[in-house]
């Protein structure tokens, strides 16, 4: 199964309390995005956006620039519900990241669990060279994986576990860590993950 079918196929037969990664409160991505996208109407993508409630929490708060991207028709399905009417300055964007670019780029990228399914290196390479073309200089990569204490796959797939080491490995390039930390998230049915948070400055 390709990888779009596997997650056509998740969203098709799972609801959102049956995914681990499922948060009725995404509370540190919130955090961090209120922490360095200070003004409210720069752009941000929410890249692998599923079924994720920041971007509706964010356009409560008043950001008004906001791009959901998956791999997932059925993804985006779900995240437009999450809005009532119909809005101005939200774009869902059906398409892999590894294949993604933009006309403008963005003031901050957030990505929760999805550049971790990328485990060869040629495309964690893309993935870190699609990410620094498509932020402004100045600009924030906020980046949550499983670490080297979590699980080792994710929705049934195989994932590459991060240190903060790993991560500067990749994108020291053309990024600056700015903080990392390690996060433990509880999936919906009680099962404890390792995550590790980085937040990269575009150089
Ligand atoms: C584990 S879920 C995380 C969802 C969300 N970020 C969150 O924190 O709740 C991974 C999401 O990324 C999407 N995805 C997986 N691989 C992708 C890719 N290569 N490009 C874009 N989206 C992808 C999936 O459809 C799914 O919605």
């Amino acid at each position: 199964m390709n990888r779009k079918q596997h997650w056509e196929t998740v969203y098709e037969t799972k609801d959102d309390l049956e995914v681990g990664w499922f948060q009725e409160n995404p509370e540190l991505s919130l955090k961090l995005v209120n922490k360095y996208s200070l003004i409210k109407a720069k752009p941000i993508i929410d890249v692998g956006g599923g079924n994720s409630f920041l971007t509706k929490l964010l356009y409560n708060q008043g950001y008004s620039n906001l791009t959901i991207l998956d791999i997932s028709a059925k993804a985006l399905e779900r995240s437009k519900n999450r809005f009532s009417e119909s809005i101005e300055g939200i774009s869902w964007v059906e398409n892999n990241v590894l294949d993604f670019s933009s006309e403008a780029p963005y003031q901050t990228w957030h990505d929760r669990a999805v550049f971790h399914f990328l485990t060869m290196e040629e495309e964690i390479n893309k993935y870190a060279n699609i990410a620094a073309k498509n932020i402004i200089q100045g600009g924030f990569l906020i980046l949550a994986t499983f670490s080297l204490s979590g699980p080792e796959n994710c929705s049934g797939l195989p994932i590459s576990q991060y240190s903060e080491k790993k991560f500067c490995s990749i994108f020291n390039d053309k990024f600056s860590l700015i903080e990392c930390f390690e996060n433990v998230h509880i999936t919906p049915s009680g099962y404890p993950q390792n995550f590790i948070w980085a937040v990269f400055k575009r150089k």
